[in-house]
């Protein structure tokens, strides 16, 4: 076997002049073999799914975190790629503390975390030293580092990956798609507001683009129920539905708001294990069962937008 040089993300935050004719033909082979490598560790694992919306802080990785622990408690082996390089954060909503690491195999490959929520995890956040440490990604490196995960993290054989995305349908998304095989679909998150529905529009249109199903939309930060019952619709009300109604993707369900969510997230733990009969809980494993149902029984299709 020739040798195999392993994951090195650090290797590509290095400056350095123009590559010489070996050391190019030397990295081409390279990924060459990281895509070979990427391809054998997909294959093992039936259902990938990507997180998207085209906007911020909707609550991608919170979703991404709590359907992950939804499912593993429905029995399904459940991993999570944390593919938001600039702010991280699937961890801590896992309850994992930034820096955490992830161990080294002899032969270069790493092992994910295994989280308290028995879901295994693969994020930059876990091999940067603290929170506040600004990382520089450009373009093409951070397509590097992408690829360099899916290739030397060793999930093993799984039921289900789910990766949290970066807002927006950039690098890391199109990276996502073209370099694993059979992408099952993906999950929409979006919240009620007009600006954030009108953004979600340019997610369905890049899945439709990328030829990639939508399992269907989430709303989050949905509602607010105050304590004596009565509820607020702080951001609007039906913007996902009247997409799932437009282009004919599965309404998967609605996420209220929750003060519990940031506190539990800004100390570091779950809030799905903290507060498992919370109403958002109940929400999430609902929507676990709904996309379970629409994935394993092959239900998830490619959106039809009109070319402009
Ligand atoms: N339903 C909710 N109720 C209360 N707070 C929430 C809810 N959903 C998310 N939040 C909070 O909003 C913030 C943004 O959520 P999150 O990080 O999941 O969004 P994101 O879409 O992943 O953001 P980014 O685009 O930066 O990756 C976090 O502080 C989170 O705790
Ligand atoms: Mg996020």
């Amino acid at each position: 076997m020739s040798e195999n040089k392993g994951l090195r993300i650090d290797h590509y935050k290095k400056g350095g002049g123009s590559p010489s004719y070996k050391e190019t033909a030397e990295r081409m082979k390279e990924v060459a073999k990281q895509q070979t490598m990427a391809t054998a560790n997909m294959m093992k694992i039936k259902y990938k799914i990507l997180i998207l919306s085209s906007k911020g802080g909707v609550g991608k990785s919170l979703v991404t975190s709590s359907l992950a622990i939804s499912l593993a408690t429905m029995g399904k082996s459940v991993g999570v790629l944390d593919a938001d390089f600039h702010g991280p954060s699937a961890h801590k909503m896992l309850g994992v503390p930034t820096g955490q690491g992830m161990s080294a195999r002899m032969d270069g490959t790493v092992n994910p975390v295994e989280t308290t929520g028995g879901v295994k995890l693969a994020s930059v956040g876990l091999l940067i030293p603290k929170d506040d440490v600004a990382l520089i990604w450009r373009g093409p490196i951070k397509a590097g580092a992408i690829k360099e995960l899916l290739a030397y993290v060793n999930w093993g054989p799984l039921d289900y990956l789910l990766v949290d995305l970066p807002p927006g349908t950039g690098d890391e998304a199109l990276t996502l798609v073209q370099s694993i095989p059979k992408v099952t679909g993906m999950v929409l998150v979006t919240i009620p507001s007009e600006v954030s529905k009108s953004v979600v529009k340019k997610a369905i249109a890049f899945a439709a683009k990328v030829k990639t199903p939508i399992i269907g939309i989430i709303e989050n930060m949905s509602y607010f129920r105050c304590p004596h019952g009565d509820i607020v619709y702080v951001f609007g009300k039906g913007a996902a539905e009247e997409l799932s109604r437009e282009y004919d993707i599965p309404f998967l369900g609605a996420i209220p708001l929750d003060p519990r969510v940031r506190e539990a997230s800004d100390r570091g733990k779950a809030f799905f294990l903290e507060y498992p009969d919370s109403e958002a809980a109940h929400a999430f494993r609902d929507i676990a069962a709904k996309i379970v149902d629409i994935v394993e029984g092959g239900k998830a299709r490619i959106p039809e937008v009109p070319e402009d």
